[in-house]
């Protein structure tokens, strides 16, 4: 029997999770709204915040799944990549743990947690399958072979489908993150204006054009007319989104059918928008391929992901060494 605390604070979420032979019993999340009126995280900020909430976080986890300090067998935690401030609160809690509770310490990667998020749930896709990786930071198609051998196939030359969302929020005079304030709206409206696509070589993805080609049409609008942000809001977004979800999945569908894979999945922040999910979804269904979507809570950053992850690595005793440190940035291998 296995009983593991995961934590992740790669970004501007402090979770923590315990997962007990590979279920999860409970999952906390604790946001930080302080960044909101910046248009991004600041990194300093969140650090501190993560300072303040790692302990309650944690707390309120074991409280949930009822478990106590001493009936942990490992801890698990997010090495990279992410925010450096932000990964060593998380790290350095880790390591305190493993070493008052003398338990072994089991570093994740985050991409590689958002992937495997699809673990905590049933039915769990068969090997192999592609994720689609969608987050704040990252956009690749990876094709999983097993547990432990991922392939990435492609992945963003430029910006992440995340950040196309927020900074055309940002632009529009929207508050961060603006993924899913622009999903919301979009429902309201209608994807009337057109976007060119991005040409990109193989299964990669490029959004840096996109947004600009956003600017320039929001400019150009406006000096028609001031009141053309205000006024056509809902239909900018749902074209903006669109346009995003078009792209996603073109590549996806391509790949998919390149490699002759039938079980596909997604995963990261991004793939808690609801287009994604439908179009996914619909996709899916008319290629007669088998669809995986985590529950909202497994998409946007969760320590449960972590520790299902974790899970993994524990039963190879696959484990770290106190000197370890933290990655912003772990080369995919
Ligand atoms: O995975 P995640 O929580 O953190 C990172 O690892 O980056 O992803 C955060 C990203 C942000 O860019 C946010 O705007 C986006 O996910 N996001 C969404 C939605 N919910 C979160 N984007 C579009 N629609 C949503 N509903
Ligand atoms: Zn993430």
């Amino acid at each position: 029997m296995s009983i593991i605390l995961a934590i992740e604070s790669s970004c501007d979420d402090t979770s923590a999770s315990i997962i007990k032979d590979g279920e999860v019993l409970s999952n906390i999340v604790c946001g930080q709204k302080v960044h909101k009126s910046y248009g991004g995280v600041v990194p300093e900020l969140a650090s501190r915040q993560h300072l303040s909430n790692i302990v309650p976080t944690v707390e309120t986890a074991l409280k949930e799944a009822n478990i106590d300090y001493s009936e942990l067998n490992a801890v698990a935690f997010t090495r990279g990549p992410g925010l450096l401030g932000s990964l060593i609160v998380g790290l350095c809690f880790a390591k305190g743990l493993a070493l008052s509770q003398n338990i072994p310490l089991i570093e994740v990667d985050h991409m590689r947690a958002h992937v495997l998020a699809h673990f905590a749930e049933d039915p769990k896709p068969s090997l192999p399958f592609l994720c689609l990786t969608v987050s704040g930071g990252h956009t690749q198609i990876i094709k999983v072979k097993d547990i432990f051998d991922f392939e990435l196939l492609g992945t963003t030359i430029d910006d992440a489908a995340g950040e196309a969302f927020d900074k055309t929020g940002k632009m529009l005079g929207l508050d961060y993150p603006a993924g899913p304030i622009i999903d919301k709206l979009a429902k309201e409206g209608k994807a009337r204006f057109d976007f060119t696509t991005p040409k990109v070589d193989g299964y990669n993805f490029s959004f840096s054009g996109l947004k600009t080609a956003i600017m320039y049409f929001i400019k150009a609008e406006l000096k028609k007319d001031p009141d053309f942000v205000k006024n056509n809001i809902n239909d900018i977004c749902a074209s903006v989104q669109k346009k995003i979800v078009d792209i996603l999945l073109a590549t996806l569908e391509r790949a998919a059918k390149d490699h002759k894979i039938t079980n596909l999945a997604i995963a990261g922040g991004v793939s808690a928008n609801s287009e994604l999910r439908i179009r996914f979804e619909e996709l899916a269904t008319d290629n007669n391929w088998k669809s995986f979507i985590p529950r909202f809570a497994y998409c946007t950053d969760n320590a449960a992901m972590v520790g299902v992850a974790g899970y993994f690595k524990f039963l190879k005793k696959d484990f770290s060494t106190q000197d370890v440190t933290p990655a912003a940035r772990v080369s995919w291998s």
